[in-house]
């Protein structure tokens, strides 16, 4: 709900209406991109190179000035708000961690947020280590920003973000560049910060393996369009506009359309994870007499 002096102040909804991008070469960057992010939403942007991500994310974040259409936060036009009460509410992860990181160590970086907002040295203290401890990254208190690995500079970009506190995330490619368990950690950090402080999140991504853990919806793009928009399980059933899209199915949900198109074997629910796979199987084992439950497989 909105306040009278500050409306949408304590709203963390997010919209966008008719948002048309060109890049002065006339590059077109988005074409008549409709977005609504409800509060504590977790939503996907979910496309291949060059769709748009990255434009959205920036023009979602007051960076780039669509030409025309409108960008909302609970409800007001970005316009409206300065860069200081805009930056207060909406924290943005560049795709490249090096756009992001200008401090010359760590702490410097992280710091440099909550110094903006003019707290205390306690508080600003207080905030670099619970951001860098969130994101993994206690150890690399002190160090250069300049001798960090790619996946590392990520995560201190991220802990810069988190200690501003926002209420709205803006995340371009948030796993890309990580390895398998920074990948992980990053998906359950993100759900945590969703989930338990309720922070909404936008986030782009191509890892679409990756999606059915956590998204809550996902919007697809294709040329700066939007092409579908929907709940995750839905969307990543559409096999055929995932493919327009220069995208694909979860590898899961790859070997489970070619066992029904090949092997006629019918499921209930398209697994979309490993988990669901293996309760998929194990029914259809039981099912079938194959294995008692609980128990071991039958051998002939
Ligand atoms: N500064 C620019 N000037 C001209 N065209 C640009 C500029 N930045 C991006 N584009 C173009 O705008 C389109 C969308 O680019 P964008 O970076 O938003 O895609 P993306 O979906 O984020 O791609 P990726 O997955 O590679 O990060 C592309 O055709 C790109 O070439
Ligand atoms: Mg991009």
């Amino acid at each position: 709900m909105g306040d009278p002096v500050n409306p949408g102040r304590n709203d963390a909804s997010l919209a966008c209406r008719s948002v048309r991008f060109n890049y002065p070469d006339g590059t077109i960057g988005l074409a008549d991109v409709d977005l609504e992010v409800s509060a504590g939403e977790l939503m996907a942007l979910l496309a291949s190179n060059g769709s748009g991500k990255t434009t959205l994310i920036k023009v979602l974040g007051g960076l780039l000035k669509p030409q025309s259409g409108s960008v909302t936060i609970g409800g007001m036009d970005i316009n409206r708000l300065s860069n200081g009460l805009l930056y207060r509410r909406l924290g943005l992860l560049m795709q490249n961690p090096k756009d992001q990181l200008f401090g010359v160590t760590v702490d410097e970086d992280v710091s440099c947020g909550p110094r903006n907002l003019g707290l205390g040295d306690v508080e600003v203290e207080r905030r670099v280590v619970e951001a860098l401890a969130s994101v993994e990254g206690s150890h690399l208190l002190g160090r250069p920003i300049h001798h960090l690995s790619f996946g590392e500079q990520k995560r201190i970009a991220l802990a810069g973000v988190l200690a501003m506190k926002p209420s709205i995330m803006l995340l371009d490619e948030p796993t890309a560049g990580l390895d398998p368990a920074g990948e992980m950690h990053m998906v359950s950090l993100l759900q945590q910060l969703n989930r338990e402080m309720g922070i909404t999140m936008v986030f782009a991504t191509h890892a679409v393996d990756l999606l059915p853990l956590f998204a809550d919806r996902i919007c697809v793009l294709e040329r700066g369009r939007v092409v579908e928009c929907g709940l995750t399980r839905e969307v990543l059933n559409g096999k055929d506009m995932l493919g327009r899209a220069g995208l694909r199915l979860p590898y899961i949900a790859s070997l489970f359309h070619e066992m029904k198109q090949y092997d006629g074997i019918y499921f209930d629910r398209m697994p979309l994870t490993v988990g669901e796979a293996r309760r998929e199987i194990l029914s259809l084992l039981v099912g079938n007499g194959c294995i008692h439950y609980g128990g071991g497989m039958d051998h002939e």
